[in-house]
């Protein structure tokens, strides 16, 4: 038996409730493969506020030091809303467990079966066949860590608030190395989004992926686009897009907007992969649904459970090079969905399963 070390990072809302029956999944599937699940729980989010004082304690980033991945459930809730914004459990867990792991390659897949166009909010007709896209974000650098930052007074008496949008030409060269991969298992092509016409920032990152890809990926075909097209290319024909790279803020906007497109948020996986190998000599990650915490949902056992499944793949694939269980899972769910087994945000007023059933019957179609 083969260990797989991992920590596992619940949080809040839904997170409990789909992260176990994920690892069940997760089990099923590596141990027929000869693969052991070798996982500590932490306290992550609003939950670990209530128990230790902060979003991210101590003890939670060392148990993930420890391990060779994070699989993350999901943080906050109404409960937590009220607190100052650097308190709060996205960002106070999130953007630190980011920093700390250098994750700098954001990985979402925006994939919407043929059989679920109907969740889409777009018009049937503009993707008569499902979407198939994937958006790989910049995750640490850019205006969200860009110091200074901060809100001062004038001597006016008015006040003033700073952020900085800054990049290095090796932070761009690396997020595009993990986009020229992606592009060559899939459709050889990449859109760089930016907004060059406007920022400095725009005009480094458009002439570095520009020089990178011609030195060392001339077969990929590389297009440019700045960021507002892009929203609206997204909205009108997303499957013009293969791979979609760009900068920390545009990507944060752009991949919600590829995710209401693909239909429910319950069904969207994501991995935040790190600089540095972890002990399986692959790249440390961070595997996270892109759903949240549901809190309108959140204890009643009914959540889809996909995304979290997905995301649990998506770890096998890259932290733990199996990438044949990965797809094994991937097929399983898809299958799952194409017998018309659904959770309730998926079942267009259909009969729904809960939260187990869609779990189990995932565990079925494994073997
Ligand atoms: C995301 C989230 C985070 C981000 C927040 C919670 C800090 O929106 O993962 O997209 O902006 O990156
Ligand atoms: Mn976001």
């Amino acid at each position: 038996m083969k260990h797989l070390k991992f920590s596992v990072l619940p949080g809040d809302g839904i997170g409990p409730e789909v992260m176990e029956v994920a690892l069940d999944v997760l089990a099923s599937a590596t141990k027929d493969a000869g693969y052991a699940l070798d996982y500590s729980t932490h306290d992550v989010g609003g939950i670990a506020i209530d128990r230790h004082g902060k979003a991210l304690p101590e003890a939670t980033v060392k148990a993930c030091e420890e391990a060779d991945a994070i699989l993350f459930g999901s943080v906050g809730g109404p409960k937590w809303e009220n607190l100052p914004p650097a308190e709060q459990p996205e960002r106070a867990a999130l953007l630190p467990l980011r920093k700390h792991f250098s994750l700098f390659a954001n990985i979402r897949p925006g994939l919407l079966y043929p059989e679920l166009v109907a969740a889409s909010p777009l018009k049937t007709e503009r993707i008569p066949d499902g979407i198939d896209v994937v958006c790989i974000r910049e995750l640490t650098g850019g205006i969200y860590f860009g110091q200074p930052k901060e809100t001062r007074e004038l001597e006016d008496g008015d006040v003033e608030a700073l952020d900085t949008m800054i990049y290095k030409r090796t932070e761009i060269e690396r997020i595009a190395e993990i986009a020229a991969v992606a592009a060559k298992s899939r459709g050889n092509r990449v859109c760089s989004v930016d907004k060059a016409n406007v920022l400095t920032t725009s005009v480094l990152w458009r002439k570095t992926v520009t020089e990178y890809f011609k030195k060392h990926y001339p077969e990929i075909e590389l297009s440019h686009m700045y960021v507002d097209n892009a929203a609206m290319q997204l909205a009108r024909d997303p499957n013009q897009f293969d791979v979609i790279l760009t900068e920390n803020m545009f990507g944060d906007i752009l991949s919600d907007e590829m995710g209401i497109i693909c239909g429910s948020l319950g069904m969207l996986c994501s991995a935040s992969l790190g600089l540095g190998k972890n002990r399986q000599d692959l790249p440390f990650g961070l595997y996270e649904p892109a759903g949240g915490t549901a809190p309108d949902i959140a204890g009643k056992g009914i959540a889809n459970p996909c995304a979290q499944i997905l995301s649990g793949a998506l770890m096998l694939r890259y932290s733990f090079g199996l990438n044949d269980l990965a797809t094994r899972i991937e097929t399983a769910v898809r299958k799952t969905v194409e017998q018309g087994v659904r959770t309730g945000d998926i079942a267009f007023g259909n009969p729904s399963v809960n939260t187990r059933e869609m779990a189990d019957a995932i565990q079925k179609n494994l073997k």
